[in-house]
């Protein structure tokens, strides 16, 4: 699978797997192993973490991975991301759910996803969201300690707006490589809030969280979902494709932007599907289909 070139040093491939929902699969060490191993030999070779995911249990999931096959890390980038702090009975004294983007945190957050991954250093660290009590300066001074350190590699940030995005680069020596966002036919946020332009404009290659919308075109139940499901099951017609993922994929991936989807499947043979649509070819009127049908009404 083609590389992407995030910056003159550091490539990810084309597709990242998302780790969130790791938890939920109820899998073992080995057969976290397995799908892992599967996932590298279709291509991905990046994985997507964060401290909080399965209740901050996510991480150590991964992470017994790579403690019973080190060689592994050499194959891959990590993905991780700090900042939100959720309720949980791992830190009982909290009360209020917040984000903490203090210097102390991100250190302290850093170190602890670096032993629970069993790993010495992270790839690519996200800030996970905006906060409204931000000091760009402190942040900075914590990406250039983690650097300096050899802990984190590369930084970025997810869910942020071009404005907060340009904010944090001017204060950061460490230019922010990506902005973690959703986008799908379910979801046109971001070509309605100037971020997909600002991308084009600063040449920034986004990645898609949720890029088949938790896989609500299922069961589809709202009439966005439905009208949405619909357009894609046309187009897949037309197209002759079996499964309406590789539709929703392709969609995502023909856009010049160069959208990387982070695949939210535990299932080796929806990733494949994944993998198999970088051959699939949505005309624009097929991709204009599917983007009038979420939005709801003609373009202008
Ligand atoms: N930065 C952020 O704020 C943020 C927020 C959310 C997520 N993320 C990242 O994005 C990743 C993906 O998010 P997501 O899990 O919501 O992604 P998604 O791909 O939109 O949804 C995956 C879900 O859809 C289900 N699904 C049903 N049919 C499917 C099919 N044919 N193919 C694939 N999946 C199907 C999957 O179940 P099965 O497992 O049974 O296939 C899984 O529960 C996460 O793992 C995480 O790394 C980031």
């Amino acid at each position: 699978m083609e590389k992407i070139n995030l910056s003159k040093d550091f490539r990810i491939s084309k597709l990242i797997h998302g780790q969130w929902r790791m938890a939920d699969w109820k899998m073992n060490t080995n057969e976290i192993l397995k799908l892992t191993e599967q996932a590298i030999e279709l291509g991905i070779t990046t994985f997507d973490n964060a401290d909080i995911y399965g209740d901050y249990s996510c991480e150590e999931l991964f992470g017994n991975v790579l403690r019973v096959k080190k060689e592994l890390r050499h194959d891959i980038e990590i993905i991780t991301k700090c900042g939100i702090k959720i309720i949980s009975d791992k830190y009982p004294n909290r009360i209020t759910p917040h984000y903490d983007y203090s210097y102390d945190h991100i250190i302290s957050s850093v170190d602890t996803s670096l032993k629970k991954l069993n790993t010495d250093y992270i790839d690519l660290l996200l800030l996970h969201r905006p906060a409204p009590f931000f000091n760009p300066a402190e942040v900075a001074k914590a990406f250039s300690d983690l650097k300096k350190s050899g802990k984190v590699l590369h930084f970025g940030v997810s869910n942020f707006d071009p404005m907060q995005f340009e904010m944090l680069n001017a204060h950061t020596d460490e230019k922010l490589l990506t902005n973690q966002v959703e986008i799908s036919p379910f979801c046109l946020e971001h070509f309605e809030n100037g971020n997909i332009d600002f991308f084009l404009k600063e040449r920034i290659i986004p990645m898609a969280w949720s890029p088949l919308a938790g896989g609500s075109f299922i069961n589809p139940k709202s009439e966005k979902e439905l009208r949405v499901s619909n357009a894609l099951k046309e187009v897949a017609e037309e197209l002759n494709i079996d499964s309406i993922d590789k539709i929703i994929y392709s969609w995502l991936l023909k856009h010049p932007v160069s959208i990387i989807p982070v695949i939210g499947t535990g299932k080796i043979e929806r990733i494949k599907n994944a993998v198999d649509t970088l051959d699939i070819e949505l005309s624009l009127e097929q991709w204009y289909k599917i983007f009038i049908a979420s939005r709801g009404e003609p373009l202008p």
